[in-house]
């Protein structure tokens, strides 16, 4: 019985690792990845719908680039501390060129801002392809 009990506490033990293996332990990371999460997750929902994939929805791709904008505009605070982590993507460059970082968070706050109000097929296409080059040229430059 006792060794069954040491087996299932090895076992628990061993799926805590694991999680952390996964995730980091650091709430400004988890703060910083999760904001990007939701970027990621509402760009999906735009570029299923340039794709066709989805139906235009004019008030939901405006909701999409709205809360993109939002997250764009913390950007600076979620990363002002010079955090780095084994599970985080972070380039130290953030921190050595502060200023064009957030530049860049500027930039896609603008970008998401401009697509804020779309109202057809074509001006989404045109406000994502927008917002694609700003995620790109952040990722390239501070995103390892
Ligand atoms: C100002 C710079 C910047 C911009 C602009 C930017 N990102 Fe990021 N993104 C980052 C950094 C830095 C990370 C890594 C964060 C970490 O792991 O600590 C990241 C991580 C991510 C992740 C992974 C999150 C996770 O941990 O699972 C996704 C998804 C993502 N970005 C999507 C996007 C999309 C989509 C856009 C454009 C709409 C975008 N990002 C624009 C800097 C940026």
């Amino acid at each position: 019985m006792l060794k069954l009990k040491s087996v299932f506490a090895a076992a628990l033990v061993l799926g805590t690792a694991t999680f952390a293996l996964a995730e980091s332990q650091d709430p400004d990371v988890q703060n910083r990845q999760a904001a990007m999460k939701t970027v990621g997750a509402n760009t999906k929902t735009l570029g299923e719908m340039v794709q066709g994939k989805t139906a235009f929805d004019a008030a939901a791709a405006q909701l999409a680039f709205a809360t993109i904008a939002g997250k764009a505009g913390e950007v600076p605070v979620l990363f002002e501390a010079e955090v780095t982590d084994p599970e985080s993507d972070a380039a130290d460059e953030i921190w050595m060129m502060w200023d064009e970082f957030v530049a860049k968070a500027g930039a896609l706050k603008t970008a998401a801002e401009a697509g804020s109000g779309v109202d057809s097929p074509e001006a989404l296409g045109a406000a994502f392809g927008n917002l694609n080059e700003a995620c790109k040229a952040c990722h390239t430059q501070f995103k390892l």
